[in-house]
């Protein structure tokens, strides 16, 4: 089926004119379908999951446009439209224009996205049951699979120091778990912001809740680290510090923690998918990581 035709379906399942000029958006690694739309002569973004595993994420998604996004002090886009029924889930959203790409982002970029990394995790936490689930950078820590992280990482120059690490895996979860919960974006990286001349527009709520902090940043890092960039890791968490309670020295203890869970148990799944020099780069920046914890030890 053609997006054409998947889209005037899409329009007849929930009454919505979807206007002429279409465009299937990057990305949607999640399930979801992202389309760009005219909408009453307006550039709309249209998101939509169909019944499955991913719709549970979506509704979350919805239910954050909903409630949420009025209380984080943060700009998200506008949701215009929704509709929901036991066959998709669809969001009709305000369009942007994408942020940079990672690797040409400035330090005053980057020092903005840390203020406002911490301007989000001071919304007051929810309380509602439904957004407290684990985010997933937390439960690959939890159940970290040191098999395969093993088997990947044996065969790099991190060889012999990745070990270590392995044979404790839940120092690294502890640690994390050392500070606060706060309210978290949980899929904190370059791509799901989006631009707006001075104002960052934050999209792509599926698995917003409440977690550890390091979660966001480091996974921001990780990202964009992976894309090339160099991002000022030092001047972001000062920036991030500035605007939150929190202790510098279990900050950045858990800062370490999480970047490596992300590099250990996260990326050998999506390491297939990326140059032998990108893989060199994640290698690199793996033993940096190991050194600075086994300093903060
Ligand atoms: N409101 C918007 N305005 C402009 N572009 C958008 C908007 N929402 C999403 N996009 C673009 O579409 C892409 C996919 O959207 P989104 O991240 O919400 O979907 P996803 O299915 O969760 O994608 P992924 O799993 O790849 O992160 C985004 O990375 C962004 O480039
Ligand atoms: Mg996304």
């Amino acid at each position: 089926m053609t997006a054409e035709d998947e889209l005037a379906g899409i329009g007849r399942a929930v009454g919505w004119d979807l206007g002429a000029e279409r465009e299937v958006l990057a990305g949607a690694a999640s399930g979801s379908r992202v389309y760009r739309v005219r909408v009453d002569g307006m550039d709309a973004v249209l998101k939509v999951t169909t019944a499955g595993p991913g719709q549970s994420a979506a509704r979350r998604e919805l239910r954050f446009y909903q409630t949420l996004a009025r209380q984080v002090p943060v700009t998200t886009p506008a949701l215009l439209r929704h509709a929901d029924d036991d066959n998709l889930t669809a969001i009709l959203l305000s369009a942007h224009p994408p942020a940079l790409p990672a690797r040409d982002w400035d330090l005053p970029a980057w020092r903005r996205v840390a203020r406002e990394v911490a301007d989000l995790h001071s919304t007051p936490v929810p309380e509602q049951s439904s957004w407290l689930d684990t985010p997933w950078l937390q439960q690959i820590l939890d159940r970290s699979s040191v098999d395969s992280a093993g088997a990947y990482w044996s065969r790099t120059e991190a060889a012999h120091r990745v070990d270590r690490v392995l044979e404790k895996p839940e120092a690294l979860a502890a640690a994390v778990a050392a500070t606060e919960d706060r309210f978290l974006h949980g899929d904190c990286h370059v791509g799901n912001l989006l631009g707006d001349g001075s104002r960052l527009v934050w999209a792509d709520w599926q698995v917003a809740g409440v977690g550890k902090p390091a979660v966001d940043l480091a996974f921001l890092w990780s990202r964009a680290h992976a894309d090339g960039a160099e991002p000022p890791y030092a001047a972001m968490v000062d920036e991030y510090l500035a605007r939150s309670e929190i202790d510098k020295a279990a900050l950045q203890r858990s800062l370490i923690a999480a970047e490596l869970g992300v590099l250990l148990f996260g990326w050998p799944a999506f390491a297939a998918h990326r140059t032998q020099a990108e893989r060199d780069r994640l290698t690199r920046r793996l033993i940096q990581l190991i050194e600075g914890w086994n300093r903060s030890a």
